[in-house]
């Protein structure tokens, strides 16, 4: 519901991923695979748990909830973003702003290679600003985000 967002609590990394992302596992499984979003955000967790970081996940339908819990990255001291935007990739100037004003280094991630699909989905407003982009890798591609995280801020990247 909006408004109903739990702020984004202190942590090291932040895992934000945007509209119909709730569906993982069920919303055409043949583009975007079989995982639901609990199982990879519990994956996540437990990844950074054992590298000895703080993540934070939060999934949001709403444009201007991204935007909020992306301003709210200062407050809570985070270092590294991994975001999937989804559709708000190909068309929000508004998030692309929002990560430009906190300054956060941050990955962007595409469960199905958006490259190969249609021609809205070519042109990322994120891309340009990002440290690396995965895409078409499925939910792999979040843990290949992560363990890059955790190098860098680990020192072995
Ligand atoms: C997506 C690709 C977007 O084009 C699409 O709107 C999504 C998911 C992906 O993970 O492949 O919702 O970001």
């Amino acid at each position: 519901m909006l408004n109903d967002m739990k702020p984004l609590n202190p942590c090291d990394v932040a895992l934000l991923n945007g509209p119909n992302l709730n569906l993982l596992g069920t919303r055409e499984p043949e583009v975007y695979g079989a995982d639901t979003l609990k199982s990879i955000e519990a994956k996540m967790m437990a990844k950074a748990n054992a590298a000895g970081l703080k993540l934070e996940s939060r999934q949001t339908n709403f444009e201007g909830e991204l935007v909020s819990l992306i301003q709210q990255m200062k407050s809570a001291g985070t270092t590294f973003l991994i975001i999937n935007a989804a559709a708000y990739t190909h068309t929000s100037i508004a998030i692309r702003d929002a990560i430009a004003a906190v300054d956060v280094p941050f990955i962007e991630v595409h469960l199905s290679n958006i490259y190969k699909r249609e021609q809205f989905r070519h042109h990322s407003y994120l891309s340009e600003r990002a440290e690396a982009v995965i895409c078409g890798f499925g939910a792999m591609g979040y843990d290949v985000a992560l363990d890059y995280v955790i190098g860098k801020l680990r020192g072995s990247l």
